[in-house]
């Protein structure tokens, strides 16, 4: 196998939580305030089929790994010249650029039949691309399944995102269960985002203590993310004064990052 030992640093950062809480508005806001810095490279990943996370960072959607994948399936000769590549070159093909990142699309959910193999090369592919950017942000589909069952083996920092509500945080609690259960992933640290906040932070935190979950931080229900989504502006493009960014900020930091 290729050596792809680069110096980069790596770092996945998952983004789950139940639909709705805002996973994809979390993640935009991250690649905003880690661009912004300067001092990283980042590569961002739409793992929701519904695909939002392009709109929120600006970005129009072209091919994704989906695309990859059924071409693969179908037509073996692709697969031969997808396997005589390096399968991370294959997923440069896929690869948008951003201003100050990339982003790579997983597309729709994996079809009905076994494609292992290929579901495999392809989740090495992204692994092995993952360790050329400083910080990978994975914005996932919502609920409380396998987070990596499409995308990574190794998660650096598992952000579980509820709002205020108490369905939310028991969401929260079922993957931090189902993550704690799972063999097959190498988890670092994990955490809650409480997004959409307006005050009561003392019962938030109560009802995190009560998960066992450390709250990594609060994310203010803010009136320029609303104005924005009512106008179909991207989140990416939300001035840096924005309470939201700010409280990424001080996020990313709380993470060491
Ligand atoms: N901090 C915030 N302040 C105000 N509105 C917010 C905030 N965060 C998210 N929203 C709004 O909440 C809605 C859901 O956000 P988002 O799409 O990011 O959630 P999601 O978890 O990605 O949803 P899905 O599960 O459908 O992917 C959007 O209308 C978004 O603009
Ligand atoms: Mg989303």
């Amino acid at each position: 196998m290729e050596n792809t030992s680069t110096n980069k640093k790596g770092t996945v950062i998952a983004v789950t939580g139940k639909g709705g809480t805002g996973k994809t508005v979390l993640s935009a806001l991250m690649v905003k305030v880690l661009v912004g810095e300067g001092k990283q490279s980042v590569l961002a990943i739409d793992a929701d089929s519904a695909v939002s996370l392009p709109h929120a960072l600006g970005v129009e959607v072209k091919r994704t790994v989906g695309q990859i994948r059924d071409e693969v399936i179908n037509d073996p000769a692709a697969r031969k010249e997808l396997e005589s590549r390096h399968i991370r070159e294959g997923m440069k093909s896929c690869l948008h650029r951003g201003a100050g990142f990339d982003l790579l699309l997983m597309g729709r959910g994996e079809g009905p039949g076994c494609f292992c193999s290929v579901n495999d090369l392809l989740r090495y592919g992204i692994d092995t691309l993952s360790k050329e950017y400083d910080v990978t942000v994975v914005d996932g589909e919502a609920g409380p399944e396998q987070i990596n069952r499409r995308v990574v083996p190794k998660i650096d920092v598992l952000m579980m995102v509820t709002d205020t509500s108490s369905r939310a945080f028991r969401t929260a609690g079922l993957i931090q269960e189902i993550a704690k259960n799972d063999p097959a992933l190498e988890l670092g640290k994990k955490g809650l985002v409480i997004n959409k906040v307006k005050g009561r932070e003392g019962e938030l935190q109560d009802a995190a203590s009560s998960l066992g979950l450390e709250i990594f931080g609060y994310i203010p229900d803010d009136e320029n993310v609303t104005a924005y989504d009512f106008r179909g502006e991207p989140v990416i493009d939300l001035p840096p004064s924005s309470p939201s960014v700010t409280a990424a900020e001080n996020l990313l930091k709380k993470i060491g990052l």
